[in-house]
């Protein structure tokens, strides 16, 4: 495939945060686009140089995005995969169909690191009851995750016994799952990584994340593990890239448990746990995407800077956090005063427990006074660690 330069239009399907960082380091490099999201706040679709609201099985808006777009890609690994598919047949469409529908579906993403001998935990696949009374004692304590359009821990239940087991999974009407053992993590990590068309990766410093209520709350740069289990967990992402064939941005988390890396998932886009390499790294997790999409050389990936990202959830916008009080902006003055701090917000009109509005990403040259100023900015903005 030639290279595709600009003023070219690229097409992205899905109008979220990821979608809207894509669109500015598109235009940013000469390049227009077209968003399609059924949302017309979303924030992508807000900077896109057309927005097409609509739904993601649109075909006739799918046959206006094929004729304008020279390539396409996606930020959101729940559009159908038949929606990608149906584009490919006009315009090049990266990542794939295939590799999108893998990463989209639980059942699919297990068994393809099953096949591909990707390290993971142990799981079951739970179609009806008989699964959950077949599921290996094992496994329990264990979660209980929904196959497909889970996110942010949602469609997931901590089970301590089959039968919790089976009531949640009566409790999630019964749609396939996955069971899988609930390890004894000592940390989470991920790797963020682009591939090109013919095959060259360049992989990120991996993150080091942590959680609350299910949700990515901080992610540190580079991980704090040994300088082997990096190497690992960049070995086992560059082969999942492979294996898919992959072209794009991919973003695959992993647990450390008893020193060990456990592939957790896959997401076909660019990565939460990557927003810091807009401001730490050479070139941008989102950049790399528009690389790999229009065939561009993939850029440096170099951390320049150490860094330690803060998501900024909906219930900031609330006074003390209740949601009765009406939606208020918060002091960002708390962030802005503090070295080294940038913030990014989405645009998003209405918060909602949980919706992720922005972030903060702190850098620095120490590490240890990154995070530190990180935490003392997301201390006064007002996320407090009592509610755990
Ligand atoms: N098998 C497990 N053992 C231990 N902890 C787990 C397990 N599965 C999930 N978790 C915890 O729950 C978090 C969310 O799980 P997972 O990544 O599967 O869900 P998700 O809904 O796709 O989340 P996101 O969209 O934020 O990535 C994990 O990052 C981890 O902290
Ligand atoms: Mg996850």
């Amino acid at each position: 495939m030639a290279t595709i330069l600009p003023p070219a239009v690229l097409g992205m399907l899905g109008g979220g945060q990821l979608g809207r960082f894509f669109v500015a380091a598109a235009h940013e490099m000469g390049y227009r686009v077209w968003v399609l999201d059924p949302d017309p706040n979303s924030p992508a679709g807000r900077l896109a140089d057309r927005h097409l609201v609509t739904a993601y099985d649109d075909y006739a808006a799918l046959d206006q995005i094929a004729a304008a777009c020279a390539a396409v890609t996606t930020e959101f690994e729940n559009v159908p995969a038949e929606a990608l598919e149906y584009l490919a047949k006009f315009v090049p469409v990266r990542p794939s169909a295939k590799a999108v529908a893998v990463c989209q579906n639980r059942i699919a993403e297990k068994t393809f690191m099953r096949a591909h001998a990707i390290p993971h935990g142990p799981f079951a696949v739970i179609r009806a009851d008989q699964d959950i009374s077949a599921a290996d004692d094992g496994l329990f304590p264990a979660v209980l995750k929904v196959a497909r359009f889970g996110y942010d821990g949602k469609g997931q239940a901590r089970v301590a016994s089959r039968e919790e087991a089976l009531h949640a999974f009566h409790a999630f009407d019964g749609e396939p799952c996955v069971l899988e053992k609930l390890l004894a993590l000592d940390s989470e990590l991920s790797v963020v990584l682009a591939r090109d068309a013919d095959g060259r990766i360049r992989a990120f410093e991996p993150g080091e994340n942590r959680h609350r209520g299910g949700i990515l709350d901080v992610t540190i740069a580079p991980a704090r593990v040994e300088p082997q289990l990096r190497e690992q967990a960049c070995a086992i992402a560059e082969r999942i890239a492979q294996s898919l064939d992959y072209v794009g941005t991919l973003g695959v988390e992993f647990f450390v448990s008893g020193g060990a890396l456990f592939a957790n998932e896959m997401a076909p886009r660019p990565h939460n746990s990557g927003h810091h390499t807009i401001d730490a790294c050479v070139t941008s997790q989102y950049e790399q995407q528009l690389r790999a999409l229009t065939g561009l050389p993939l850029g440096e990936p170099r951390m320049h800077s150490r860094a330690v990202m803060v998501n900024l959830l909906g219930e900031l916008w609330f006074d003390g956090g209740d949601h009765h009080r009406p939606q208020r902006e918060p002091d960002w003055t708390v962030v802005h005063r503090e070295p080294g701090a940038r913030l990014h917000l989405y645009g998003k009109h209405h918060a909602r427990q949980g919706r992720k509005m922005g972030h903060f990403t702190v850098i620095g040259d120490d590490a240890d006074t990154v995070l530190e100023v990180a935490l003392r900015a997301r201390a006064a903005v007002g996320i407090d660690d009592g509610d755990q």
